[in-house]
């Protein structure tokens, strides 16, 4: 990139003026975000601009020229012209058996869009796309990016974990963020999340914005504030982008856990999924059908999302994802089957338990908080970067919401 006029202020000039309350100029944002990338500036620096941005916030205009600089320091992608208007993506804030772009993705392929999502690990008690999809043996979530084109090409849809070149200021403010407890900033939020989504060039974005007890944003208003502010800075860069709130106190589905996640998402993809899933998917998927002009409604989308996983189109498209990602074909074909033995390809946990109701009742909350740091202490995820999950660690619900329990009689 070519180098650019610096601001005649130094940097602690500029922390200064951000503590002091003031709005930050375009210029001095980019001083910011080029010296965190060039490692110019000191990791103290950062610290105390990152804490300085948690106090005073941003206006609408600092967060957009924020996530335009983090989406400029590394690579932005480019598409085939004949791919314009179809490049899609999703993103959630993250929740508790929250499977949906492992159905989602595919389904949107089926409907010709491309799908380049780029998605993370878990966080906190959250769990992980990556993380998931790794409980299938083979599954690689490192692809060049010829090899993303190539996916995208013959299949359509991919999901893959960040290169070392998209957004790098993102990486080094993310990491700096998580050990000066400033990772709950609105502004920051927003420009790391937009800016990764920007640097995939889309046409159109969903984001899934969660609230409750399970999600990292508690509190509807402040979901919804964190929706506005993503949607205003997604479309301000071009990408239109809309925003589902949705909540996040039970955990998504009937599963919990690596491998017993991945295994719900084939059953839904088998047009057997639980009904809560297969809500979330066909309302995001015909969302963005909605907003690319593949759906006049949104009724149609989601009409059209449905189909695809009734039919077997979005299957197909997981099968052949899976073998473009570096799965077998035997294995991809197993799993895909209609009456898959999973077992025989995934891995079971070693110990199983029932857990049995000590007395009788309704079942009125099932709390995915609770749930999530359990199967978080028993190893399905991690407490440092770099650590390895136990994708065999996972909880299966076997009530609902509604549903009258009693104690089984032994003997
Ligand atoms: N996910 C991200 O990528 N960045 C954030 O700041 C929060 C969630």
């Amino acid at each position: 990139m070519a180098h650019h006029e610096q601001s005649k202020a130094t940097f602690p000039e500029h922390i200064r003026k951000k503590r002091n309350g003031e709005q930050l100029s375009a210029g001095e944002i980019r001083d910011f975000v080029q010296g965190v990338k060039d490692k110019t500036i000191q990791e103290s620096q950062i610290g105390a601009m990152l804490m300085a941005i948690w106090l005073k916030g941003m206006v609408a205009e600092e967060t957009l020229a924020l996530t335009k600089e983090m989406m400029m320091s590394g690579e932005v992608m480019s598409w085939p012209a004949e791919w314009e208007g179809l490049m899609v993506d999703k993103h959630s804030t993250g929740g508790v058996g929250d499977k949906i772009s492992l159905v989602l993705a595919p389904a949107l392929a089926a409907c010709g869009c491309k799908v380049p999502m780029i998605s993370g690990r878990g966080l906190a008690h959250t769990g992980g796309t990556l993380d998931k999809l790794e409980s299938i043996p083979g599954f690689n979530v490192y692809q060049s990016v010829q090899q993303l084109h190539r996916i995208l090409e013959e299949v359509g849809c991919c999901i893959v974990g960040q290169t070392d070149n998209l957004v790098p200021a993102d990486k080094v403010m993310y990491a700096l963020r998580d050990v000066t407890s400033t990772v709950d900033s609105l502004p920051l939020i927003t420009g790391s999340i937009i800016s990764k989504k920007g640097a995939e060039s889309l046409s159109a974005l969903v984001l899934d914005v969660k609230f409750g007890n399970a999600a990292l944003y508690k509190d509807l208003d402040s979901a919804k504030s964190l929706a506005q502010s993503m949607v205003t800075v997604g479309n301000s860069l071009g990408i239109r982008t809309g925003a589902v709130l949705s909540r996040m106190n039970c955990p998504i589905g009937r599963c919990v856990g690596n491998t017993l996640e991945v295994m719900e998402s084939l059953e839904c993809l088998k047009g057997r999924g639980p009904d809560d899933i297969l809500e979330l998917v066909t309302s995001l998927g015909g969302l963005l059908l909605w907003m690319i002009g593949r759906a006049g409604s949104l009724d149609e989308g989601k009409k059209v999302i449905s189909t695809t996983l009734q039919n077997g189109a979005a299957l197909e498209k997981f099968q052949n994802m899976m073998i473009g990602q570096g799965v077998a074909n035997q294995i991809a074909a197993s799993l895909c089957s209609t009456n898959a033995d999973y077992y025989s390809i995934l891995r079971r946990a070693h110990y199983q338990t029932e857990l049995e109701t000590q007395g009788h009742g309704t079942v009125l909350d099932i709390d995915g908080m609770v749930i999530a740091q359990v199967l978080h202490r028993l190893g399905a995820g991690r407490s440092k970067a770099g650590d390895p999950v136990n994708h065999s660690v996972g909880a299966e619900l076997l009530v609902s919401l509604g549903q009258k329990v009693e104690k089984a009689l032994l003997n």
